[in-house]
């Protein structure tokens, strides 16, 4: 197979040049990190899951009118997507306190917010994405005022759509985290919902007996983060027919 140009590499994903001007294909690849890539690990299956699970949403998000980066999957790793100037802002939504708000605000995990919070970390693995005010992102030029209305709007749109898919299933979204980019049809700029969405970038607890459902398994060794992945697929019916790899020729009859 020809070889694609390789043009980032991240801690979860590749970006490779795409067949055409303004696509890219995203490459789902099993490692997984964690408090700054601190701690890793390559869990099997993780990246054929987390292609199918982000297809998922993003296919269900363009459904209902949210403009997502995602075109099509390509095979069980890779998807084509639209290439994006990406905002360098982690977006976060929260329904519950759980993580670094819980510990911040000194919060039991699972505490009801009163209405979703949303905030943002400027993204610099050098500086551990630190959570950054409003004022920051436009002074520094991140966004603009009007940009962030619109990812304000977008986030809560995404919200409402995660939340209700997950509750259907028994899940509950405790919180997520997207990431925004901007694409230009001509002169005219958007924002689109770009990166992933998958069990790496969201909290979900199960309704009835609260068992974690996320990243949260690996970062607090809590068991098998691809068992855990398979039943969030499972429920929500997108179960890739075989997550391992074919280590060696087999014999089909
Ligand atoms: P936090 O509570 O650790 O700040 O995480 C909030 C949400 O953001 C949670 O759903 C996990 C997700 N997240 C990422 O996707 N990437 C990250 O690097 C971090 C720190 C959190």
């Amino acid at each position: 197979m020809a070889r694609r140009k390789k043009l980032y590499e991240g801690k979860a994903k590749i970006l490779y040049e795409g067949p055409e001007p303004g696509t890219l294909v995203q490459y789902f690849k099993d490692d997984a990190t964690a408090f700054n890539a601190e701690k890793r690990a390559t869990i099997e299956g993780k990246g054929v899951l987390n292609n199918r699970l982000s297809e998922f949403f993003m296919t269900g998000l363009g459904n209902i009118g949210v403009p997502t980066h995602f075109i099509k999957r390509l095979n069980m790793r890779e998807q084509l997507i639209r290439q994006v100037e990406i905002i360098p802002l982690e977006v976060i939504v929260r329904n519950f306190a759980a993580g670094s708000m819980a510990k911040r605000l000194g919060l039991e995990e699972g505490t009801p917010l009163p209405r979703p919070i949303i905030e943002f970390s400027y993204k610099d693995d050098a500086l551990g994405d630190p959570l950054v005010p409003e004022e920051y992102i436009i002074a520094f030029g991140w966004a603009s005022q009007q940009d962030l209305d619109d990812i304000v709007a977008l986030a809560l749109r995404v919200n409402d759509f995660m939340a209700g898919v997950m509750f259907a299933v028994g899940i509950k979204l405790v919180d997520f985290k997207i990431e925004i980019g901007r694409v230009w049809d001509n002169d005219y700029m958007r924002l689109i919902l770009a990166d992933e969405i998958s069990p790496d970038s969201c909290r979900l607890w199960d309704i009835e007996t609260g068992q974690k459902l996320d990243k949260d398994v690996f970062r607090r060794d809590l068991g098998s983060l691809t068992d855990a992945y398979t039943e969030v697929a499972r429920r929500l019916g997108v179960l890739p027919t075989n997550v391992t790899h074919a280590t060696k020729p087999t014999l089909i009859n």
